[in-house]
């Protein structure tokens, strides 16, 4: 069956008290609307469509980024819920499927409790998802006889005994497209808010004999976000998950509390994550990995058997290969480490590709900006990189070869070679001392001018 999703995202986000758009700010590393369009990509829907409103250019920009496929819809004026699916009309046009309406500052509904909607429609014109609250507050009540649903009131508009129901509205709806747009043409906003609410189709569907019903969810899938205090509560929320869906793919975390994980982080079987580990975006780490303690990961790849940390920072583009060791204060990006490479103390490797078992030595540098130009720098299978070694990119180091510590590499170094590039050091027989001896005496006899 074909599916198109319709995500609401056009709100101002008021308590928010900020001038990025709600749905851009971020949980785990992506902007919530992410989050939600990620829970119905799962779905393989056929269309994607997003309504804009207030700080259009921006959600448009980030929906784009997630998929470029996706079709954003404006909605000047934010006149209701109902009003603004309406603003997906002609982007649906001609669709004969499905249609769920998700709203942007829903993160956490998962794919599985839109599959069973899916999965109700089979006995319901329309779906809706609820969730019992545990204080239901000014969220929409659904009434219901048994399994039907009869209508939702919104809080503004219920009677006292409407507002003791503890079966609320999720906003999540779920009809056929043109069943949908049907409805939508039907709802006024003759009511507490003067808006037109999404949730006013139910009544109106049943009145013209078609069936409805709801679904149930866990409460914590329809948090919605409306403040920093609720973002930060999402947050926590989120990690937690993660935290706990990482024990059930079988991975150590040291100490889950100080482990703070992205949207999208990949971890195998049996790797190893130590305390106060970060993970940024677009990391995957295979199984058997260890990850020491105090170490940022973003944008990178660690194969199996590698350690990396503590205190380490992976940037973009870091590639592991399987048994490379990256230690304390060492930072790698937009660099591939061949099997077994080694950098374990205070560098930077950056724009590099680093051969097999090579050994990059303590304070080595790949001076790879010029200013105005990223340069890269190689290094061969086996080679053997000297303590404290500036390799001023573009330069390429040869398998098997050797360099001086305390060498500043400007020129090729051809495979099996050793380059030594430092002035030759001179001794002068004598002189150290009595140079120090000189400068004691200067000190003691200006301390003793200024008593
Ligand atoms: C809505 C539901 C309510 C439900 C609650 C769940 C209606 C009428 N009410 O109420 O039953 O319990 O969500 O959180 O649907 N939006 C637009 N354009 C608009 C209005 C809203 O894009 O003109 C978007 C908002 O950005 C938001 C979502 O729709 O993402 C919901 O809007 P909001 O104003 O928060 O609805 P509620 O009053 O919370
Ligand atoms: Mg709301």
């Amino acid at each position: 069956m074909s599916l198109a999703l319709i995500v609401l995202a056009a709100g101002k986000g008021t308590r928010m008290a900020s001038d990025l758009p709600k749905v851009l700010h971020s949980i785990a590393g992506a902007p919530m609307l992410v989050h939600a369009l990620r829970a119905g990509a799962a779905l393989e829907p056929e269309r994607i469509c997003v309504v804009t409103g207030h700080g259009a250019e921006a959600v448009e920009g980030a929906a784009a980024e997630y998929d470029p496929a996706i079709t954003a819809v404006r909605q000047e004026t934010q006149l209701g819920t109902a009003h603004a699916v309406a603003q997906a009309r002609s982007a649906l046009a001609g669709h004969g499927g499905d249609a769920i309406v998700l709203y942007g500052d829903t993160p956490f509904i998962t794919p599985e409790t839109l599959r069973r909607m899916i999965d109700a429609r089979s006995n319901a014109d329309l779906v809706v998802l609820g969730f019992e609250a545990a204080d239901p507050g000014r969220y929409g009540r659904l009434v219901m006889a048994g399994e039907a649903l009869e209508r939702i009131v919104e809080f503004k508009d219920a009677s006292d005994e409407e507002r003791s129901i503890n079966f609320c509205n999720s906003g999540v709806i779920s009809a056929e497209s043109a069943t949908l747009f049907d409805l939508i043409d039907a709802v006024g906003n003759d009511n507490a808010a003067g808006e037109y609410y999404l949730t006013d189709i139910i009544g109106i569907a049943r009145a013209r004999g078609l069936t409805a019903t709801a679904i149930c969810c866990d409460e914590a899938e329809t948090l919605g976000v409306n403040s920093r205090a609720e973002l930060a509560a999402a947050e926590a929320l989120f990690q937690d998950r993660a935290r706990r869906t990482a024990f059930e793919d079988g991975v150590t975390l040291s100490a889950p509390g100080s482990v703070y994980f992205a949207y999208d982080t990949v971890i195998g079987r049996d790797a190893l994550i130590e305390q106060n580990v970060v993970f940024g975006p677009g990391v995957t780490v295979e199984s058997g990995a260890r990850i020491r303690a105090f170490s940022h990961l973003e944008g990178c790849h660690v194969s199996r058997g590698a350690i990396v940390g503590p205190y380490a920072r992976l940037r973009p583009g870091a590639e592991l290969a399987e048994d490379v060791r990256v230690g304390n204060f060492v930072e790698i990006k937009n660099a591939v480490l061949d099997t077994g490479a080694k950098v374990n103390h205070l560098s930077y490797v950056g724009d590099a590709d680093l051969g097999a078992k090579c050994n990059v030595g303590a304070g080595t540098v790949t001076c790879n900006y010029d200013g105005a130009r990223k340069h890269r720098t190689a290094i061969g299978a086996g080679a053997f990189i000297g303590s404290g070694t500036m390799l001023v990119a573009p330069v390429d180091v040869g398998a098997e070869a050797m360099i001086a510590s305390g060498s500043v590499i400007t020129q090729d170094v051809p495979e099996g070679a050793l380059a030594l590039g430092r002035a030759h050091q001179v001794n002068k027989s004598g002189l150290g001392k009595k140079l120090m001896d000189m400068f004691r005496s200067i000190k003691s006899q200006k301390t003793e001018e200024a008593v």
